[in-house]
């Protein structure tokens, strides 16, 4: 069974969250199911230099205003088509963002050319490879079924919400041009608040909708987490399926990591705490070291950790915090790290130094407002670095809490605090402090954390199953 993936980033060649993680990950993991998955990437300036020597497959003459072709590729063990299109996809700056920070104004046309791309590929395939089923992730995959659709491919296709927050919006004025009907432009259709949304496009015409945790896949049908699109969702409730994200537990494995001195227990854990303290220059303590690795927004309610913070420092813990994204949030996290000596900040992107936190931590903080999947706290179970988390969709599929009934049963990995709350992540710091200084309790959680499964296996069945089940139908 082929299936083409269509997304606007995939790890290791171009990330900017945890849906590049899951793009690059899903061809090994669906390969072992039978699925020959090739992910259809845009050309931007990084993924040239990996793949811009491969074989040109396939040409367009003019895609949304210039001439585009497929190129056949193999990245970071990822087996691509690449979208070359100069004109969309060739300059510098963000894949999103221009240098002032906004969307590139034509947003709506690249990527509307790349789900343009994936349809003609489905229906005259890309060199001799064509797929049996297109996979198109977020909004900027969102036109793919809404063309298969009105182009009569035939091609059944799934739409995967990473974010349902990014609604892919246009201008009504561009229907034209993003070939789009105007047939098809009404509330039942591509309108979304006097808008086009593309991630709509994709929830109406799409065969399956699939998203990355089963609680998000029911908080999506609510007003507080559907941002909107809660009615479309539950009319298509029957049609919908929450997959658990999983984490490439090769790249995340506290064993063989050649960013630590590798460990395989709780127990020899200390050295990466120490090597942890010494490079953010932190005095060794005997309370817990909590660890934050995180896009700066609104969504990742790291605010809210700000409140609680000098009574868990004045307990003894300390807190590393690396992240990057709204100005306001990463002034305000340096201003606390100026102000606190147990709290270390850096402001910025660094992979390398992600694993050295997860590693050296004792615990991940992950307080999110609304978190579809979340991977950090996978990779915190993984590493024996207990995650303290919100209680809301992948975070609550993923994290047993230490309460009475965790405990007891010997089965708790984390802590589960309510969404939304400083008073909340302020009596969760606490209840860490107080779980860190009992070492029986501790040392029984990290070790539940590191054997609780957090790879790919059962989500690639079930992926394979869905794809199957489109074939059959
Ligand atoms: P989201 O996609 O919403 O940002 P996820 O938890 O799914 O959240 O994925 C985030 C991914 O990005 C993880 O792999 C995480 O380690 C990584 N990440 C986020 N911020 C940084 C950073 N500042 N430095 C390094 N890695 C980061
Ligand atoms: C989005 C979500 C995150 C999820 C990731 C990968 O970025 O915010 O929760 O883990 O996609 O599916």
């Amino acid at each position: 069974m082929k299936v083409l993936s269509v997304a606007s980033e995939c790890a290791p060649i171009i990330k900017t969250g945890g849906l590049a993680d899951v793009v690059g990950a899903l061809p090994a993991a669906l390969k072992p199911q039978g699925v020959e998955m090739r992910v259809l990437l845009p050309g931007y300036p990084k993924v040239m230099d990996r793949a811009g020597q491969a074989p040109a497959v396939a040409r367009f003459d003019d895609l949304f205003g210039g001439p585009a072709e497929l190129l056949q590729a193999e990245a970071g063990g990822v087996p691509l088509l690449v979208l070359r299109a100069d004109h969309l996809f060739d300059r510098g700056h963000g894949i999103y963002l221009d240098e002032s920070g906004q969307d590139w104004e034509d947003n709506p046309q690249r990527f509307a050319a790349l789900s343009r791309a994936a349809a003609l590929i489905a229906r005259d395939g890309a060199g001799d490879w064509r797929p049996d089923i297109v996979h198109g992730h977020d909004w900027q995959a969102g036109f793919v079924p809404y063309y298969l659709h009105r182009m009569e491919v035939g091609v059944p296709s799934v739409m995967t919400i990473h974010n349902v927050a990014f609604p892919g919006p246009a201008a009504p004025e561009m229907l034209g041009e993003l070939k789009l009907e105007l047939d098809d432009y009404h509330p039942g259709g591509l309108e979304f608040w006097g808008q086009i949304s593309a991630l709509k496009a994709g929830l109406v015409w799409s065969d399956k909708i699939t998203t990355v945790s089963p609680t998000y896949a029911r908080e999506l049908q609510t007003e507080t987490f559907g941002m909107g699109f809660d009615g479309l969702i539950r009319a298509r409730a029957a049609d919908l399926q929450g997959i658990l994200n999983g984490i490439d537990t090769d790249v995340w494995d506290p064993a063989t990591d050649p960013e630590i001195a590798t460990y395989k227990t709780a127990a020899s854990k200390k050295k990466a705490t120490r090597a942890l303290r010494d490079e953010f220059g932190l005095p060794d303590s005997d309370g817990p070291l909590a660890v934050v690795v995180s896009r700066l927004t609104e969504q990742k309610g790291l605010d809210l950790v700000l409140e609680g913070l000098p009574d868990f420092l004045a307990r003894g813990g300390q807190m590393v915090l690396l992240g990057s994204g709204q100005g306001d949030l990463e002034r305000a996290w340096e201003v606390a790290g100026a102000r606190h000596e147990g709290l270390a900040v850096r402001i910025g992107y660094d992979e390398g130094l992600s694993h050295r936190m997860m590693a050296g931590g004792h615990a991940v903080l992950v307080p999110s407002r609304f978190e579809p999947c979340g991977l950090t706290q996978l990779y915190g179970l993984r590493y024996g670095t207990i995650p303290v988390v919100a209680r809301t969709g992948g975070l609550a599929d993923t994290v047993i809490d230490a309460n009475d009934a965790g405990l007891r049963a010997g089965v708790a990995t984390g802590i589960v605090h309510d969404p939304g709350s400083a008073e909340a992540v302020a009596q969760a710091l606490s209840r860490l402090a107080d779980l860190y200084a009992d070492r029986d309790v501790w040392a029984k959680m990290t070790r539940n954390a590191m054997r609780h499964p957090v790879g790919w296996d059962v989500s690639a069945a079930a992926y394979a199953d869905l794809y199957r089940s489109l074939i059959t139908a």
